[in-house]
Formats: C-alpha cells, structure tokens, sequence
C-alpha cells in the first residue's frame, strides 16, 4: 500500500489547462465539491502552462457557470506550472493532449506516470475543449464535462483505496 492510497493520506491533485483561467480552475472548483461530497481527503490546485495571466482570478465566465452549481471559485488566482509541482503532487491532470504534451516536455522523466489526460478515467481520449474564445453557453458545457470527468476520477480514486 503506498501513502497516496491510505485512507488517512490526503491526495494531491494538480489541475492544469493552458491560461489557468477557465478550464483548470473550474476543474479544481467541481474536483475539490465532489471530493467533499464523498469524503475523500484530496488537496486540489490548478496552474497553467502559459503564463498569460499570472495572478488573475477566474475567467467570470466561469465563476458564473459554476456558481449555477453552488460551487465558488472565484478566490482562485492564476499561476503557472513550476517544477516542484511534479514532486508535490500525485497527480497532475491535463485538460488537453496540447497540454499534456507541454507538461511531458518539462516533467522529470521519473515522474511522468504522474502526468494523465484528466479524460482517460472514463475511457476516453477527448480534450476538455477550451471555451475561452467562444460563447457563454461554452462555460455550461465545460462544467458538464468537467463534472463527468470528476466522477470518473474519483472513481478511480475510491477503487485504488483499501
Ligand atoms: P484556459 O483558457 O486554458 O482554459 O484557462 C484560456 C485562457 C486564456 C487564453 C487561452 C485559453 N489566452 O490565450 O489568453
């Protein structure tokens, strides 16, 4: 049994999309909910791999989607992936093979079995697309993906669990 699958052991969780913006803090948003929900001790964060917005709060378009929700993240501020993140975290889930490959590049090669596309838990390949440059109702889409892609994270999560 390894630290990360004790019952008493918190699990660390790093999100990540591009501009840490839309998809990454909306991700940490649902993630941190359902993971209270369910009673599972799971630290969340979220990063970029661009640092066009350093210190910026949530795009409002997704603090409105998910406050549809009850769920807040409108404190979150944007930073950008540092390499201490791939020791810290025991996973670091992109939101799009694009950003999967960046961190590929930049992640010491021990720890690559860290890096997963937050989508393969539900036995899928597809991005969580990025609603940045669209219209609001693509705010709506990404929480319900993220939220789908949540559930099957956490599944995942209860089953590794003795
Ligand atoms: P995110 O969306 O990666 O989901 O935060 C974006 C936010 C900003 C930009 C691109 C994507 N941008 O080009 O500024």
């Amino acid at each position: 049994m390894t630290a990360k699958n004790s019952k008493n052991t918190s699990i660390k969780v790093l999100c990540v999309c591009l501009g840490n913006i839309c998809r990454s803090p909306a991700a940490q948003g649902v993630l941190e909910f359902d993971a209270r929900r369910r009673a599972l001790m799971m630290q969340v964060d979220s990063a970029g791999t661009a640092a066009y917005h350093l210190g910026k709060s949530p795009d409002p378009r997704s603090i409105a989607a998910l406050s549809k929700h009850q769920i807040d993240i409108s404190g979150q501020q944007a930073r950008q992936v540092q390499l201490t993140d791939f020791d810290e975290y025991d996973w670091v889930l992109a939101m799009d093979k694009s950003n999967l490959n960046n961190l590929m590049k930049i992640c010491p090669s021990n720890l690559q079995s860290k890096l997963v596309l937050f989508s393969q838990f539900s036995g899928g390949d597809e991005d969580v697309k990025d609603p940045y440059y669209g219209a609001d109702e693509g705010f709506d889409k990404m929480f319900e993906h993220l939220k789908s892609l949540s559930e099957f994270f956490l599944d995942h999560i209860e089953s590794q669990r003795l």
